[in-house]
């Protein structure tokens, strides 16, 4: 915690331009019961909330792709939130993500700040870097011995925290839903798969079984992260549940990352930035 060696403007000064530079590798370790062995290892490289914009450069970006290219991972997962208001800037994004080195596959689902802008144009910039973007779609990927599905649904828009209700949220979200269902019964139910959705809180509504692991972004971890309190701020309905890491939600875990990017209030504190690196693991 960096609150307790600085004061006032320091701090404030810290916050607003030291931590949102700075770029944390963060490595998980995931047991997937349904796994099957011969993905035992697969590593993924899970990215988010780029926001390149006003607040955010492309270089900053570019660390952290070259942070995850370091890792060589199986695949990339990018979990939305490609810009912040300006949808032109994706390009500048794309010239980025375009040098992810995966092994398999760079696959991504739009954000809330994607759809609020010009998602086909995202999804376009996007796909000429090299990116497949899921849109309410799912991705088999064929491995030696196994396959993994990667179920993508995107962003509704809505996140329904200031004020809104969870029938608001599930009223906004329903086709999101709809869409899960249709992909649950057009892929084998013996088969792993991992769900891609931006927003973590849709999780805990998702069909049962849906998928083996969820890859979501759009809380930041709340950007500023209090001693003993944990962050006063976290764009969800279900308060710090969902601020950040692996969380075992009622339907499937759910990992979260603080994402590479930030929003207004453009400041970071104790909560840096991230390129997360997950090992799943079998059994
Ligand atoms: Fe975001």
């Amino acid at each position: 915690m960096v609150t307790g060696a600085l004061t006032g403007p320091a701090l404030a000064g810290y916050a607003w331009c030291v931590e949102p530079g700075r770029l944390a590798v963060s490595v998980r370790d995931v047991r997937l019961p349904r796994l099957p062995q011969s993905l035992d290892g697969l590593t993924i490289a899970h990215l988010s909330d780029l926001h390149v914009g006003a607040f955010v450069s492309a270089d900053h970006v570019a660390r952290a792709v070259e942070l995850a290219n370091e890792l060589e991972p199986d695949l990339v997962v990018l979990t939305g939130d490609f810009v912040y208001r300006d949808p032109a800037r994706i390009h500048e994004g794309a010239v980025v993500l375009a040098e992810l080195r995966p092994r398999v596959a760079t696959v991504a689902v739009l954000g809330n700040h994607d759809v609020w802008t010009d998602p086909d144009l995202i999804t376009s910039a996007l796909g000429q870097a090299g990116v497949t973007v899921l849109r309410d779609e799912f991705l088999p990927l064929d491995f030696p011995g196994a396959r993994l599905w990667l179920m993508g649904l995107e962003d509704r828009g809505y996140s329904g925290h200031r004020g809104g209700s969870t029938e608001q949220f599930l009223y906004r979200w329903s086709g999101a839903v709809r869409a899960a269902e249709r992909l649950l019964r057009e892929t084998p139910a013996a088969e792993s798969r991992l769900l891609l959705v931006h927003n973590p809180d849709i999780t805990e509504f998702m069909p049962e079984g849906v998928a083996d692991l969820a890859l979501c972004g759009h809380t930041h971890g709340g950007q500023v992260r209090l001693p003993w309190l944990g962050p006063p701020v976290v764009p969800s309905l279900f308060g710090q549940r969902f601020a950040e890491g692996l969380v075992q939600g009622s339907q499937m875990p759910v990992h979260i990352t603080r994402g590479v990017g930030l929003t207004p209030p453009p400041v970071r504190l104790n909560c840096p930035p991230e390129v997360a690196f997950l090992r799943l693991h079998a059994g």
